[in-house]
């Protein structure tokens, strides 16, 4: 680890916290954060030349795992025609009829850089559209931190431990309602407390971002129903699940059809890359076309549009065997830890929804983020250490899901089992560690 503590030596000098994510700084588990050097496949390689079996994907997009080689090729020729245009060219079209040909409720859609840029247009986009100031999103939901979205939500904010953010004025908060998670109740009693005035409900429809909670039956068919019944406009936010737990995402899985949809991570194969779409009459809101206003200087990028084409096609040809093996492989490992769990004694809920889940350290069931906050996370950064020891990286906080790629086999299921053999009873065993060990996130030495 010594390079790797070197470059955070000198990121924590120019960089706050030393990154460019809060939670890239594992705070919420301890150790220092190894510095990659390159990543192939399945696994990640770091500046010491330890390697680690990659369950994060950069937080999701990387389904087909790392340097996927059509996804490479599309991205150094599109840079050979240069990395930007800043003007109409055939790949956004490409790109879109993919993205059309997955989510059939995405009549029309829009580039942006991020699932932020996603989410927050989306946001202004339906108040623009209903009129109506207000939003209803759920406690632990994370949307990008666009002012508005970053009310009691998860990923960062929930690892932190903090409300909100500083900065963030009341009067654009107070027209963020934050609501618990899988409680239809809840939204019915928001809307009859703000009669005509809520212009949408945002949701991840499978969460990730509090650690994976799966929606309990009728709950999205729900929101459908309500939002419906008062005019307002459903969201779903499938920046993480969209292409991930099928090809058209969650609302395919559950059959919900949303009037807007936010997409990202794997939509750019890995480059910067977020698109929101839906109805045509809502998305025909937007300028040029009507009075809601959105643009982005790299918005279509075309290096952007390439990885993504090369990885939506990938994934279209080969979606039988893709999604069947993910599936089979991510089951594999969390069925896996939770038996190696019940053999130690140690209290685990498990939360899949195919390739993306979470190993929650707590006997009950996670149904929202306030049963999700009461995993024992000190229990969870000791077992995080001990699979960094073993050369596994878990995301670095209970409350962010992991994910699997079409680069994971049997090879990389008995390695994770392995590693947790060891990792699960040691933990248990040595309660009374509860600092980081200076040595944490060493590796495999290869
Ligand atoms: C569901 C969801 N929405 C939005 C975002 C924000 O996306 P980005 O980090 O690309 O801005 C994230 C990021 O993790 C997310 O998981």
């Amino acid at each position: 680890m010594e390079r790797s503590r070197k470059l955070q030596a000198r990121a924590a000098g120019l960089l706050p916290g030393g990154v460019d994510s809060p939670v890239r700084a594992f705070r919420a588990v301890g150790g220092d954060p190894p510095f990659v050097a390159r990543a192939q496949g399945a696994y990640l390689w770091d500046v010491d030349g330890n390697r680690y079996l990659d369950c994060f994907g950069s937080w999701g997009p990387m389904i087909l795992g790392h340097a996927f080689p059509p996804v490479v090729e599309a991205i150094r020729e599109a840079a050979a025609k240069s990395a930007s245009f800043g003007a109409s060219h055939a790949g956004e079209g490409d790109l879109a009829e993919l993205v059309r040909r997955c989510f059939p409720s995405v009549e029309r859609l829009r580039f942006v850089s991020s699932g932020t840029e996603a989410c927050m247009s989306a946001i202004r986009l339906a108040r623009g559209f209903t009129g109506r100031k207000f939003v209803i999103k759920f406690e632990g939901c994370y949307h990008g931190h666009a002012d508005a979205l970053l009310v009691k939500a998860g990923s960062g904010i929930a690892t932190l431990g903090i409300p909100g953010s500083a900065g963030i004025p009341e009067e654009t908060a107070m027209h963020t309602l934050a609501l618990p998670y899988n409680d239809l109740q809840a939204v019915e009693t928001a809307f009859a407390l703000h009669p005509g005035q809520i212009a949408c409900v945002i949701v991840e429809p499978v969460v990730g971002n509090a650690g994976t909670i799966v929606p309990e039956t009728g709950y999205l068919a729900g929101l459908r129903r309500i939002t419906r019944e008062h005019g307002a406009l459903l969201i779903l936010d499938e920046v993480m699940t969209g292409f991930r737990l099928s090809l058209g995402g969650a609302q395919q899985i559950y059959g919900i059809d949303p009037d807007l949809t936010t997409l990202g991570k794997i939509l750019g194969g890995g480059l910067p890359c977020g698109a929101f779409g839906g109805r045509a009459d809502v998305m025909e809101f937007l300028a040029p076309l009507g009075p809601v206003y959105q643009a982005g200087t790299l918005s279509g990028n075309p290096l952007a549009m390439a990885a993504g084409i090369a990885t939506l096609r990938h994934l279209i040809e080969h979606q039988g065997e893709i999604y069947t093996e993910l599936e089979n492989t991510t089951a594999a490992i969390a069925d896996g830890v939770t038996e190696l769990a019940r053999e130690a004694g140690v209290a685990m809920t498990t939360n899949r929804v195919g390739s993306m889940w979470t190993w929650f350290f707590t006997a009950d069931a996670v149904t929202d983020f306030a049963q999700a906050s009461k995993s024992d996370t000190d229990r969870f950064g000791r077992f995080h250490r001990r699979m960094m020891e073993a050369g596994v990286w878990l995301p670095p906080s209970q409350f962010e899901a992991a994910f699997l790629s079409a680069a994971h086999g049997p090879v990389e299921v008995a390695l994770l089992l392995e590693a947790a053999r060891e990792a699960l009873p040691n933990e248990w065993q040595s309660g009374t560690i509860s600092a980081a060990p200076e040595t944490s996130g060493s590796g495999n030495r290869i």
